[in-house]
């Protein structure tokens, strides 16, 4: 979607607003898949709610970007346009055992930055891509822990009230890959408290989860880590490897041979491609098993 009303490209500089016309989603997401669209890159948190204002009253519909990193974005020219913080400096103020962190920091690159401050807790989500924002919405989770353990406070924009909002860590409920936020809020920025634990030690676990990721996730390919949640009780990838369906693929979407609940663009997979290949996995798995996968996935389908 393009954005040329010069009434409205005038109005953004004053909001902290940068626009970038013809963005491409494909170059914006881990999975390298997706269509064009203007990209309005947000430069201060309280430039937002003018923004929504000024698309609102254009009929404007917009989408809003973290990282990108569990993303399906569909083909072509895109029917909205993308909202994305850009990451201010310093990403991350320590004070004691809080961290006060940006939404658009870079998850691995804050866990680091609290280990070397002797601050840990969070060793199990490092190789987890993306950002803050978007592991704190989706309650981003590995290896026996979940970021939303050590939330305390949330900086939002809640769409519903058009109005910038920090909610307590008891005001929010954090489920297996799901979090009470209204899907069209956006994550700010968040309080962290962490464990005290020597930086040695930190890095020791850091090691070992990085060691079991390694060893069983397809890290150099161009994926969206897992497509499907786990059904309660069970592993997606497994169901999905004991029907043999590692390497299935629609064109260049392919379900990954070293994990098999991961899928990537093995070249130039088409997001049409990637859905059909989700679809059809999602068929073959409740037909043998009985279960409806669940997409972890977010999908943005025209
Ligand atoms: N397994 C297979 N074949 C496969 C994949 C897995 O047999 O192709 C078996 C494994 O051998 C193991 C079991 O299934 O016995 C579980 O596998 P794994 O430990 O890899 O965990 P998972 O349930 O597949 C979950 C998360 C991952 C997270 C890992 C580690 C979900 C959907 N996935 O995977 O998160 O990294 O545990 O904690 O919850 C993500 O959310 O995108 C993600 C990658």
């Amino acid at each position: 979607m393009r954005v040329e009303d010069p009434k409205i490209v005038a109005a953004l500089p004053e909001l902290g607003v940068e626009l970038r016309s013809r963005a491409s989603l494909a170059e914006l997401t881990s999975l390298g898949i997706g269509g064009t669209t203007d990209l309005f890159r947000i430069k201060k948190h309280e430039g937002i709610p003018g923004l929504l204002n000024l698309l609102d009253s254009n009929r404007i519909p917009h989408k809003f970007l973290g990282g990108g990193s569990n993303l399906l974005v569909g083909d072509g020219e895109l029917p909205w346009v993308v909202l994305q913080l850009v990451k201010p400096e310093p990403e991350v103020v320590l004070e004691g055992n809080f961290a006060q962190v940006d939404a658009a920091a870079d998850l691995g690159r804050t866990i680091t930055y609290c280990a070397k401050n002797d601050l840990g807790g969070m060793e199990g989500l490092i190789g987890v891509p993306g950002t803050v924002g978007g592991a704190l919405r989706m309650n981003a989770g590995a290896y026996g822990m979940q970021i939303g353990s050590y939330v305390r406070e949330v900086k939002l924009y809640r769409a519903a009230e058009r109005k910038i909002e920090t909610l307590k860590g008891d005001q929010i409920s954090f489920e297996y890959r799901h979090t009470s936020f209204a899907p069209d809020d956006m994550m700010l920025a968040v309080k962290l408290e962490l464990p005290a634990k020597p930086f040695k030690e930190i890095l020791q676990g850091i090691r070992i989860c990085n060691e079991k990721r390694r060893s069983s996730q397809p890290l150099g390919q161009k994926s969206a880590g897992c497509i499907f949640k786990n059904p309660p009780g069970a592993s997606a990838g497994r169901m999905i490897d004991e029907l043999g369906l590692k390497g299935l693929n629609v064109g260049d979407a392919r379900v990954s041979d070293r994990h098999a609940n991961f899928f990537v663009n093995a070249g130039k997979a088409s997001a049409k491609e990637m859905l059909t290949l989700i679809a059809d996995v999602r068929d073959r798995v409740a037909k043998a098993f009985g279960v409806t996968l669940e997409n972890e996935v977010v999908v943005w389908n025209a």
